[in-house]
């Protein structure tokens, strides 16, 4: 029966429906290509993790009920096994090479960043909001960071806006002019340090649009909690026009301040 319960555990947890939290052992539902491999490390983790706790419990368990003590007699003390010895060295270093093995080979393509990404934003992460520019197309935006006098509508009006297209590889160059931030979109399933003195860089492909709620993740001062920003993720023609629609605005601006 155990072994029935484990096998639907592990079912459960090899994401039959990804959409459920349970079987994302609460991380949440990712929506970038990279944020993919995270969640199946993450899930293989916990799988290796159980099989091996199963193994554990069982002999636990095994040796609590037919090794118990009976009568006054010890029983036979045995040393130095040898081949137990070795098998207790080999097997938690066979663990340890696998899942280093899986770690090092999803962080390398977690990390990567393509020759040619498709859009280029900078960030800069200061105390205690963001800016973000597109070089490629010579757009900034920032804003105000959260007010708690503010609705949460009106915040996520007021706040800095960072918008990507869909199914096209972004690199982010993450700047800080003051102190040490973090950037932090959850269902990223990844945040990079934004350090003063050392660009940092990452790369992601997004696989859903929507809107989602940035935040900085190191505590970087007073209004450390404040500092968000809204992510939207469009499809490339929405992208495009608001693009243009920012160019448009940015345009205006400068001519009427000179
Ligand atoms: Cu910036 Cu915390």
């Amino acid at each position: 029966m155990r072994v029935g319960a484990l096998a639907v555990l592990l079912l459960a947890l090899a994401g039959c429906s990804p959409n459920d939290t349970f079987t994302r052992m609460g991380f949440p539902n990712p929506v970038t290509t990279q944020g993919a491999i995270t969640l199946s490390l993450w899930q293989g983790s916990w799988i290796a993790g159980l099989l091996v706790g199963a193994v554990v419990w069982g002999m636990i368990i095994w040796a609590v009920i037919f090794h118990r003590k009976r009568g006054d007699k010890l029983p036979p003390q045995v040393r130095y096994n040898m081949p137990i010895e070795i098998l207790y060295t080999v097997i938690p270093f066979v663990l340890i090479a696998v899942l280093f093995y899986y770690t090092a080979k999803d962080e390398n393509t977690i990390d990567a960043i393509p020759a040619h990404p498709q859009v280029t934003v900078n960030v800069t992460g200061f105390q205690w909001s963001w800016a973000f520019n597109y070089p490629g197309y010579g757009v900034n935006t920032d804003g105000a960071m959260w007010n708690p006098r503010l609705t949460d509508a009106q915040n996520q009006a007021a706040m800095p806006l960072l918008e990507i297209p869909v199914g096209e590889s972004v690199e982010f160059n993450l700047t800080s002019p003051d102190v040490i931030h973090a950037f932090w979109v959850p269902e990223f399933l990844f945040k990079r340090d934004v350090i003063p003195g050392h660009p940092n860089h990452f790369s992601i492909t997004a696989t859903k649009t929507g809107t989602f709620t940035g935040h900085c993740s190191e505590l970087c001062g007073l209004y450390h909690s404040r500092m968000l920003f809204t992510l939207k993720i469009v499809t490339p023609a929405q992208f495009q026009t608001w693009i243009s629609q920012q160019k448009a605005i940015q345009q205006t601006a400068s001519g009427s301040t000179q």
